[in-house]
């Protein structure tokens, strides 16, 4: 899949005051591929996708969208370029509901009668989420309340989320930590409906399972450093873990 990265990373290097969080970390990302990003605890993969959404700046190194330079200032200048995360928290409004929370600071309103009154368009929103549930074929009635949902449910709500937002980019940190088999499953399944409709997913999970069973690739990262790089259906569980615990330092394949 040599085709352009719809998103590269070059020499980054992130530093938390003597913590080397991330060391000259390249990155790319290609058009309708699913990207698992692995790495032990601390190895820097949070920070690597909180750089990409704009929570953080990096000390140095550049970060290009489909070949063109571009600096990420803050996470609403990420949602423009098409870039949306999915934290392991969600940042979902219980008390709302599933269309609700899917427009969430981005309300349909409408006037009531003549007046210059604007209310919220309840039926608009829920009209659209309809389909768009129906397209993730996530069966869920729009108008459940976010707070009587399993986890796996709102995992599906805050995916819906970032697509119905148009996202190119779909980051997921730890999607499945605190799931069951069930709902795993259901999000694995979703990841693979999102990729069907064109989009790019970094996945970070603890679970190799999550990466063997739907990502292409998978980047390696360990004290910081990018120490592999490889197509999912060419290597093994145990070259990854090897990797993970004592991979070289650099496994650069530099192009
Ligand atoms: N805001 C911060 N302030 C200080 N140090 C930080 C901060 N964020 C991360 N670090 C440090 O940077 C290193 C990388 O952390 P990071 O959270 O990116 O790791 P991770 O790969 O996501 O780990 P985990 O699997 O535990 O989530 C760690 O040593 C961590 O302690
Ligand atoms: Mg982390």
């Amino acid at each position: 899949m040599q085709t352009e990265p719809i998103l590269k990373m070059k020499g980054i290097s992130k530093k938390f005051g003597s913590v080397q969080a991330l060391y000259q970390v390249d990155f790319e990302l290609y058009p309708n591929e699913i990207l698992g990003l692995l790495g032990d605890n601390g190895a820097g993969k949070s920070t690597l996708i909180k750089i990409i959404s704009g929570v953080y700046a990096p000390d140095e190194g550049q970060i290009f969208i489909y070949g063109k330079p571009v600096i990420i200032t803050n996470p609403a200048s990420a949602k423009e370029l098409g870039i949306e995360t999915v934290y392991q928290d969600l940042a979902l409004a219980t008390k709302l509901n599933i269309a609700e929370n899917i427009f969430l600071g981005r309300e349909k309103m409408k006037r009531i009668l003549q007046t210059p009154i604007q209310v919220l368009d309840k039926k608009k929103m829920e009209a659209e989420t309809k389909p768009l549930l129906e397209r993730l074929r996530i069966a869920l009635d729009p108008r459940l309340k976010v707070g009587t949902l399993s986890g796996g449910q709102r995992q599906a709500t805050a995916i819906a989320k970032s697509v119905f937002w148009e996202a190119k980019i779909l980051i997921m940190d730890e999607p499945t930590a605190a799931l069951g088999v069930a709902e795993t499953a259901k999000v694995r399944q979703i990841i693979l409906d999102l990729k069907k409709h064109g989009a790019s997913v970094i996945l970070i999970s603890h679970n190799l399972e999550d990466v063997f069973s739907v990502a292409d690739r998978a980047i390696v990262l360990r004290g910081g450093m990018r120490v592999g790089d490889r197509i999912i259906k060419d290597t093994t569980r145990d070259d990854i873990v090897k990797l993970m615990v004592s991979g070289e330092r650099f496994d650069k394949n530099s192009a």
